[in-house]
């Protein structure tokens, strides 16, 4: 096997440190914002049911090739594609992997500079200040956007200057908890309001008729982007972890939490949006799409809220926004430390000079998003649903026939010592040798020779 040079590396503080910081990363926008808007673009509970199906058999999966490929090498995506193959297409893989980062991270501040908007509405609506609650919650407004999307980015770069594993672990453990118990208070509440019913049965009764090679695509991006999977996060925090920790057991927390939240904000919007349009609010156009798109639970849950009116209201829906803005943040913060520890690994550059321009570039980028928000749209799909998978495959690929399985076996063997005879191993193996990226491969041809035939 190659040696590889270790730079001296932070660790996490224990090993719930690990699974908190990782839960973090995937636990955000993607469960709160992203799930429910892109399942009811399409078809509602087969969007759910499908979306369930690939994180198991393809998320989990990659979840484990990153972190073992990360604790492996410690480093970022590039070096680590580095120190295990002399292949240069993987250096080209890496470069994707940070690029992806990049500009992932440039339209996600902007949705997360909404919590931050939002968080105002709510107050100025309790109030009385409804100019001022209109204002805020207009997210057209292009210096409104940028405004609220350097705030966030400030706090992330902030955080990333510190190093990666303080304030997350608190966080995560303090807030994240409670965010749960809101979407449930939340979610009880909302069933019991006229119109919710239909959607809960939209959530949970599939149509398999609705299937399509894009829901395919959809829900595997999607699968992708709430994991932080495909573009190197977990291979970057992967490389802090120690090597006492059982990867597929961590792993296997991480899906389990993130897939729990995304499922419980799917129970609070889906039948918030059904109960939004009982109350006369257009949702969907003719043709079945949605009408608000990226801003859609920024439009039905304040409703949410007011409709419940009072301190009562006010308290769900500050705190509400206060703690997504939380998870976002720890979210932003994986998002940002793939190139900052790319810069820093390979380049040499102080972790505060790297977290600085490459925070700067990205907020330069983000600036011409928040004039014209339609761009989230397209970058969303060009880089979450297929860049991220594309990326999966490649790690897929790596790890199979580069790396090698029996490498991967050696690493995985640290911190679980049993895994020659434990079924998890040659499962694991055909499906990172062959479901895995056969499957990718095959939703990615077919829906982008859909897209130019
Ligand atoms: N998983 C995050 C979320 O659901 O909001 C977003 C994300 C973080 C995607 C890190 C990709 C990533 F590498």
């Amino acid at each position: 096997m190659a040696t590889i040079e270790h730079t001296p590396r932070g660790n996490w503080n224990t090993k719930l440190g690990f699974i908190l910081a990782a839960a973090g990363s995937a636990v955000g926008l993607g469960n709160i914002w992203r799930f429910p808007t892109v399942m009811a673009d399409n078809g509602g509970a087969a969007f759910l049911f499908i979306y369930a199906l690939l994180v198991l058999i393809i998320g989990y999966p990659v979840m484990v090739a990153e972190m073992s490929i990360g604790r492996r090498t410690e480093k970022n995506p590039v070096g680590a594609f580095k120190a295990l193959t002399k292949n240069k297409l993987f250096i080209v893989a890496g470069f994707w992997c940070v690029l992806c980062g990049i500009v992932i991270l440039s339209y996600y501040v902007i949705i997360a500079g909404w919590t931050i908007s939002y968080f105002f509405e709510q107050i100025f609506h309790y109030a009385g200040w409804q100019e001022w609650a209109g204002w805020v919650a207009d997210t057209d407004n292009g210096w409104l956007n940028a405004g609220v999307a350097i705030l966030f980015m400030g706090r992330t770069i902030s955080v990333i200057l510190g190093g990666v594993s303080d304030g997350i672990e608190r966080a995560v453990k303090l807030l994240m908890p409670l965010l749960v118990v809101i979407i449930v208070v939340l979610i009880v509440y909302v069933l019991f309001q006229p119109g919710a019913g239909v959607g809960l049965k939209e959530y949970l009764v599939p149509d398999f008729s609705a299937i399509t090679p894009d829901l395919l695509l959809a829900a595997m991006g999607q699968a992708f982007f709430s994991l932080s999977l495909g573009m190197g996060a977990l291979i970057t925090y992967g490389s802090y972890l120690s090597k006492r920790e059982n990867i597929p057991e961590a792993a296997g927390y991480v899906t389990g939490f993130d897939v729990g939240i995304a499922f419980l904000a799917g129970l609070l919007v889906m039948p918030t949006i059904y109960m939004a349009q009982a109350q006369g609010l257009v949702i969907f156009d003719e043709d079945g799409n949605l009408v608000a798109g990226a801003a859609l639970i920024f439009q039905v849950l304040p409703e949410l809220f007011h409709e419940m009116g009072g301190l009562i209201g006010l308290f769900f829906g500050a705190t509400f926004f206060f703690l997504l803005s939380i998870a976002a943040l720890t979210s932003s913060i994986s998002l940002l430390e793939v190139p900052t520890s790319y810069a820093i690994d390979e380049h040499g550059i102080r972790r505060k000079s790297a977290a600085l321009i490459i925070g700067g570039i990205i907020t330069l980028i983000s600036l011409v998003i928040a004039f014209d928000t339609s761009l989230i749209d397209t970058l969303d799909f060009i880089f979450s649903d297929v860049g991220l998978p594309l990326g999966g495959f490649v790690i897929c690929i790596f790890l199979a026939y580069f790396w090698k399985t029996e490498n991967a076996r050696l690493e995985l063997r640290e911190g679980f010592a049993d895994i020659d005879s434990h079924w998890f191993w040659p499962v694991w193996k055909i499906f990172i040798q062959y479901i895995c990226p056969i499957l990718i491969g095959l939703i990615l041809v077919t829906t982008i020779w859909g897209i130019f035939r």
